[in-house]
């Protein structure tokens, strides 16, 4: 069964709490923290905040997206995360290989996410270090977008070549698409607004998860 990773983009830092325990109650796997540094996408969010309420409040794993250049920067601040996950376009390899090792150390699951422009070749130098790849499904910077659907091939190829691994996908997930994105291999599923949006949010994560 796929498990499930409710963005907490969609969430106003103040409900933030409240939120979260809501759908820690409804089935939710993980939360799904969004940092943003208003450069490597144009907007920002405060990160470590929502990642230190999340961990006051919740026992949920908590899985931390980075969408911020200098990952390397950022991530001794985002030790109270389960997995990190950072940008394959934001780094070289070798710094790459010093994120790695340094989560490792810490006790933390390592992610590398390609955004939809990125050819899925470039992950597969990692695939044997790291926990998780994260497929997005659309420009990351926003949620409420539509998925971009040939963002799933990439999903089968990784897959295809890992049956075992984590994949997570983010962006646009909804109860039209998700039966694709299952079929594709995923594994773990981000969603932001069809979880938060939704009237009956325990009817949404159960559909998302069978
Ligand atoms: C987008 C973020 C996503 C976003 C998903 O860049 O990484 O996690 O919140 O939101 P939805 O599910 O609304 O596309
Ligand atoms: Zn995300």
């Amino acid at each position: 069964m796929v498990k499930i990773s409710p963005s907490t983009l969609s969430v106003k830092l103040e409900n933030l709490e409240e939120e979260i325990l809501d759908v820690e109650k409804k089935g939710a796997d993980y939360i799904h923290i969004d940092v943003m540094d208003g450069k490597f996408v144009n907007n920002e969010t405060l990160g470590y905040e929502m990642l230190k309420k999340a961990h006051d409040v919740t026992n949920l794993p908590l899985d931390t997206h980075l969408m911020v250049e200098n990952p390397e920067d950022w991530v001794e601040d985002f030790l109270l995360s389960n997995i990190i996950t950072f940008h394959l376009e934001a780094v070289n390899s070798e710094t790459a290989e010093k994120i790695i090792e340094y989560l490792h150390e810490h006790e933390i699951k390592v992610g590398i996410s390609i955004k939809p422009g990125t050819s899925v070749e470039e992950i597969i130098p990692y695939l044997e270090k790291i926990d998780m790849v994260l497929v997005m499904l659309v420009e990351p910077g926003l949620g409420g977008q539509k998925m971009i659907e040939k963002c799933l091939d990439k999903v089968k190829f990784i897959r295809n070549l890992k049956p075992e691994m984590d994949i997570e996908v983010d962006g646009g997930v909804n109860l039209e698409n998700i039966d694709r994105i299952r079929k594709a291999g995923a594994n773990i599923i981000v969603a932001g607004t069809a979880i938060f949006s939704a009237e009956d949010r325990e009817y949404v994560i159960n559909k998302l998860k069978s």
